[in-house]
């Protein structure tokens, strides 16, 4: 057990490990007492009323926004937008910004690592406006070589990258593929849902024009998600979605749009949601970057070696723990990931299996079945699970009839 498991209730009694943090992470008690609180102690439709309650529950929800926008880097809180998840945050910008600077013949710039979230919006985009994805294809590690990022050209409007591949984990250099966008008058849309939680992420030195990420994977509520865009790209955006607290005025015939950000948050917002983010984002501060990317690491290299003992199983990705951000994705020769999955169960080990939506990247490293096993790990995670873990592991091929 390390420090802060005690602060995770659903993990204390140390019963499970709990390895598909990828997915989504655990709360601690500071979390769920913030939500807790908002509910108990101020609960009122946010923005509109003009009683007490109301009036504090917007200046939470705001201050939210302030955290979030300092925890990022963002140049002011006017920059983010809060969503339901990365998935909305990536839909937003497709379909405002694509919808407004895409046409015919212009280039979407994707990899082929890429979370379903960030192909489907382009895909939509592209079947809107006429322009057409381009793909950038990876090495075995997971990273992008020059030849590659060389498509990104005049004729590119948009590079749409994951700063982190849910898959590989491989880190990607986002300020090179940033200036390579620019350099072409493009803009670039990050994916920072597997980032964010990991590693510090300052968004103007990353130079992103969009940057998203969900709270959920960093020890926040479900359903609270952020949209960071520059605030001059945001203002010459339509909105994405209307009704309800989004408006300056509306007539009969038609409606002016409050300004950024809130143009962009359509009808009852996520407030408790937004506290949680907040709470959980002064935890991982207390925790500190350096600690979490570090104790990854460790776990990481722990795990690997571990499984490098156990015969039939093959690693995708680097073989270097430090590219992999905490994700160990895997298989064991003739034996389906659900199963593996199903059979760790019964050891109360959590892992993923499936495509893990990246369906693209499944068929491209030729997974057997277009599935993988994944482990992913995060702060709280300890030696002792992964000694755990590799023993449940190690006994999968035997339950399902091989021999050694
Ligand atoms: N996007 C999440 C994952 O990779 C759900 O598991």
């Amino acid at each position: 057990m390390n420090d802060f498991v005690k602060d995770f209730p659903i993990l204390a009694d140390g019963r499970y490990v709990y390895f598909d943090n990828a997915a989504t992470t655990q709360r601690p008690i500071q979390v769920l007492e913030a939500v807790d609180d908002f509910y108990k102690r101020e609960n009122a439709n946010p923005l509109r009323g003009l009683y007490e309650w109301s009036v504090k529950a917007t200046e939470d929800y705001e201050a939210a926004r302030e955290t979030v926008a300092s925890f990022i880097g963002a140049a002011s809180a006017q920059e983010i937008v809060f969503t339901r998840n990365t998935t909305e945050s990536l839909n937003l910008a497709a379909y405002s910004w694509g919808n407004t600077y895409l046409g015919p013949g212009d280039e979407i710039v994707v990899s082929v690592s890429e979370h379903h979230s960030n192909i489907l919006p382009w895909q939509a985009a592209a079947r809107r406006t006429g322009a057409k994805l381009v793909w950038l294809e990876c090495a075995e590690d997971g990273s992008y070589p020059g030849s590659e990022l060389a498509k990104i050209g005049p004729r590119t409007k948009v590079v749409a990258i994951a700063q982190v591949s849910n898959v590989l984990g491989q880190p990607k250099p986002i300020r090179h593929i940033a200036d390579l966008a620019h350099k072409n008058g493009a803009v670039i849309v990050v994916d920072g849902a597997q980032s964010v939680p990991h590693m510090k992420v300052d968004v103007r030195e990353l130079d992103a024009d969009f940057f998203a990420f969900s709270g959920h994977k960093m020890l926040a509520p479900m359903g609270i998600g952020v949209l960071y865009a520059k605030k001059e790209l945001l203002e010459k955006m339509p909105p994405f979605l209307t009704g309800g607290e989004m408006i300056e005025y509306v007539t009969r015939e038609d409606a002016t749009f409050a300004e950024v950000p809130h143009k962009f948050e359509a009808g009852t917002v996520n407030a408790a949601g937004a506290v949680g983010l907040a709470a959980a984002i002064r935890y991982l501060s207390n925790v500190g970057f350096d600690f979490i990317r570090s104790h990854e690491e460790k776990l990481t290299t722990l795990l690997m070696r571990e499984m490098a003992h156990i015969p039939h199983v093959e690693l995708y990705g680097s073989r270097d723990p430090a590219e992999h951000c905490g994700i160990v994705t895997f298989n064991i020769d003739g034996c389906h990931p659900h199963d593996v999955s199903s059979i760790m169960d019964t050891d109360r080990v959590c892992i993923r299996a499936g495509h893990h939506c990246a369906q693209p990247l499944m068929q491209y490293i030729n997974a057997p079945m277009r599935a993988t096993c994944r482990a992913s790990l995060y702060f709280y995670n300890t030696e002792d699970e992964v000694y755990r873990f590799a023993e449940s592991l190690g006994k999968v091929r035997g339950e399902l009839g091989y021999g050694s």
